[in-house]
């Protein structure tokens, strides 16, 4: 694969940010110019020690199919759902044929299952529970992911939605994250991807556009943020939402985590507030790649475009880096678009590190107690 190679980057203390790097081939013989070359083997030892979590919340059971279809063999896939009992069955029953055809190892654990929730109370780690099982809410569904990849001790980690109408453009996906691995310099790496194309249905046509409504808007307060500590003017956050990411669990360790669709955008914010916290014994490097294929998902309505927005700019809102200024102004974008029901948007929960967290022994807790947890070798 021919990749761009990286231009410039911003640094903020030891947060050093690329301006995205576009994926200029697939296939490839040689690095040029312009371009750095990752064959396909060159990544093979990089995926071999990657987990790939899909969150998935009662989607169309043929694009979940396809997915996990898609993912390169070398990966361990984990599934992390909140679908109702009927989709969550068929979930369970096509990840058993996939691995009858397959061979592929594959994870399948519920977010709601009563056994996740009590073995997290009995080991204390309570902020993602809400009366002893865990919340709803993607995020939280990412972190139960999370710590089955601590147990099962790889080293990166990667994200992919389920609601994916070109599912095999999710290899592409994954050979990406690792290349972002690949060019990495640091233990503490991040891997956000952007996309060509995100066609949308106008009429009888689709037209090819660059932005979805909310990552268009994340990405603009994201940069205000950015241009207000700099004191110049900045572009280079495109990747403010991006579902699909990955980082080394070095990283993904020592993070805390903001609940539901603020998963994404919260990464860039905590890091830039608190990356002398994090216990970091290297600088963070955050890649962000822009794919070949284009990217088309479910559309899920005016509500969930709403919420999106709103907690995603309620990460910047309530950011201490913020300030009075960039406050009014989310406010006044919030009014404008009719999301916002009080005076300010409601903050979002914190989810602590899973650094310090027995996965094992979590583990080996719900597999004793559930019936639905699913460990296929
Ligand atoms: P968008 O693509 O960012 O607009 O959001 P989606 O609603 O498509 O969600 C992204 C992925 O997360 C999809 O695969 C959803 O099925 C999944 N998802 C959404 N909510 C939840 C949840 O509460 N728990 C889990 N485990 N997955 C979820
Ligand atoms: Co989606």
């Amino acid at each position: 694969m021919l990749v761009e190679r990286p231009k410039s980057a911003e640094n903020i203390g030891p947060i050093k940010i690329y301006y995205p790097q576009r994926i200029i081939k697939l296939g490839s013989k040689s690095p040029t110019l312009s371009a750095l070359n990752f064959p396909k083997e060159s990544l093979d030892h990089i995926l071999k020690d990657f987990s790939i979590i899909i969150p998935i919340k009662n989607e169309d059971i043929r694009l979940f199919d396809s997915a996990i279809r898609s993912i390169p063999s070398d990966c361990h896939i984990i599934v992390v759902s909140n679908s109702n009992k009927e989709k969550c069955e068929k979930e369970m029953r096509l990840i058993e044929d996939f691995h009858d055809m397959t061979g592929d190892p594959i994870i399948f654990a519920h977010q709601r299952d009563p056994s996740i929730g009590s073995a997290l109370e009995d080991i204390g780690y309570t902020s993602i529970l809400d009366n002893g099982l865990v919340r709803d809410g993607k995020g939280e569904g990412l972190i139960i992911g999370l710590l089955i990849t601590k147990c099962l001790k790889r080293k990166y980690v990667g994200f992919v939605d389920a609601d994916n109408y070109m599912p095999t453009s999710i290899y592409e996906y994954v050979l990406d994250f690792a290349i972002g691995i690949a060019m990495s310099q640091t233990p503490y790496s991040m891997v956000r991807l952007l996309w060509k194309y995100k066609p949308k249905a106008v009429g009888d046509k689709l037209h090819l556009e660059k932005w979805g409504r909310v990552s268009r808007i994340t990405n603009k307060y994201l940069n205000l943020l950015l241009s207000s500590l700099f004191g110049y003017e900045t572009s280079i956050i495109m990747t403010g939402n991006a579902g699909e990411h990955a980082m080394t669990m070095e990283l993904a360790e020592r993070l805390s985590y903001a609940s539901g669709y603020s998963f994404e955008p919260y990464q860039l914010i905590h890091m830039l507030e608190s990356a002398d916290d994090l216990d970091l014994k290297e600088d963070v490097e955050i890649f962000q790649i822009e794919t070949l294929s284009p990217h088309m998902h479910e559309n899920k309505g005016e509500e969930h475009i709403k919420d999106m927005i709103l907690t995603s700019l309620s990460t910047i809102y309530h950011s201490r880096l913020s300030n009075k200024k960039l406050q009014e102004k989310i406010i006044k974008e919030l009014k404008e678009k009719n999301i916002l029901k009080d005076d300010k948007p409601p903050k979002n929960t914190i989810i602590s590190p899973i650094k310090d967290i027995n996965a094992k022994g979590f583990i080996n807790s719900v597999k004793r107690e559930s019936d639905i947890f699913m460990e296929l070798r």
